[in-house]
């Protein structure tokens, strides 16, 4: 059953006052971007498969969308080659390690096991086909833009603090080389990896990426199809595996929506069917995930009995 518009307008507003009390995390600090976003933005979304948006707080902020670009870069790779080939070359299952672990690689023999982690987005973005890098960027800033329904754009400065500090997602690169599991220039795909966790979106936007998901591919907003039908159950799988890094599992746990973070301060969930829950917040718990995020999505989540693993009673 779908929730109602009133079930969940009041579930949105409850989530925003009780997460309001919600403290402790810190802002990501090792990007100099994030360290300085002020840390008691909170902002709530929920969009429906019929585009209804319901939103709390500063859900118009625009936030840098990091690890959450990991999926629509999933999403475009997995149209291009077939998700066959994705589970081969990258992974379906969660490495149990933090996402920007090098020893899971050495663990695995060089195969990231996720696109969700640092190493297994990087390895995604080198099969983004194209004849430079700016070709490539294009196309991954072009699928971000149809999973929101509107052109969404670099963040110069975030950009810069990125680039002029991932050198441990370089190291990265040079690993996934050395196994034989980065698909094109590793420095190329580092540098398009970095900009696609570089652009800026809302809490709405974020809503709309995640509805998009909810109607099985097509954008509630543009109408557009931006992934086929047949590719949505895998894309929600890595999301079940790995979304939430190491506290994934507790996740599914307690909450039992397939979901994706960012060290932004973004989350994301997605109901089949029905809706997206996204939340921003920028203060990070130790595995990378936003504190009030969490929260605010899994109270929504709660309230509206969208748990995918409850039985409904007969
Ligand atoms: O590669 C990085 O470390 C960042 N650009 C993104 C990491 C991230 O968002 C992990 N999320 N929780």
């Amino acid at each position: 059953m779908h929730p109602s518009a009133e079930a969940i307008e009041a579930s949105v507003a409850a989530a925003y006052s009780a997460g309001l009390q919600q403290q402790g995390g810190a802002n990501a600090d090792y990007i100099p971007y994030l360290a300085k976003v002020p840390s008691q933005l909170f902002g709530i979304a929920v969009m429906t498969v019929d585009s209804a948006l319901f939103t709390a707080g500063d859900s118009g902020f625009a936030f840098a969308i990091e690890s959450i670009s990991k999926l629509f870069t999933l999403a475009l790779v997995t149209e291009l080659i077939g998700p066959r080939a994705v589970r081969d070359k990258i992974g379906a299952s969660a490495t149990g390690l933090p996402f920007n672990s090098v020893m899971a690689l050495e663990l695995y023999k060089g195969k990231p096991l996720s696109p969700l982690v640092n190493a297994g987005a990087i390895a995604t973005a080198s099969l983004v086909p194209g004849a430079d890098a700016n070709a490539c960027w294009a196309q991954i800033l072009d699928v971000q833009s149809r999973f929101v329904g509107h052109p969404l754009a670099l963040c110069d400065e975030l950009n810069e603090s990125e680039q002029s500090t991932n050198s441990h997602n370089r190291a990265i690169g040079w690993l996934l080389q050395s196994a034989g599991t980065c698909y094109s220039d590793p420095m190329r795909s580092v540098d398009i990896y970095t900009r696609q966790c570089s652009t800026l979106i809302t809490s709405a936007d974020l809503a709309a990426a995640g509805a998009t998901l909810a109607t099985g591919g097509v954008n509630p907003l543009s109408r557009q199809r931006v992934v086929g039908a047949a590719n949505v159950p895998h894309l929600l799988a890595e999301m079940t595996m790995e979304g939430l890094y190491t506290s994934s599992g507790d996740w599914a746990y307690e909450v039992g929506l397939p979901a994706k973070s960012g060290v932004g301060g973004g989350v994301l969930a997605v109901a089949p069917g029905k809706l997206a829950i996204a939340a921003f917040a920028p203060p990070l718990d130790d595995a990378g995930n936003s504190v009030r995020g969490q929260f605010a999505v899994a109270h929504i989540a709660k309230a509206l009995g969208l748990n995918l693993y409850a039985v409904p009673e007969s």
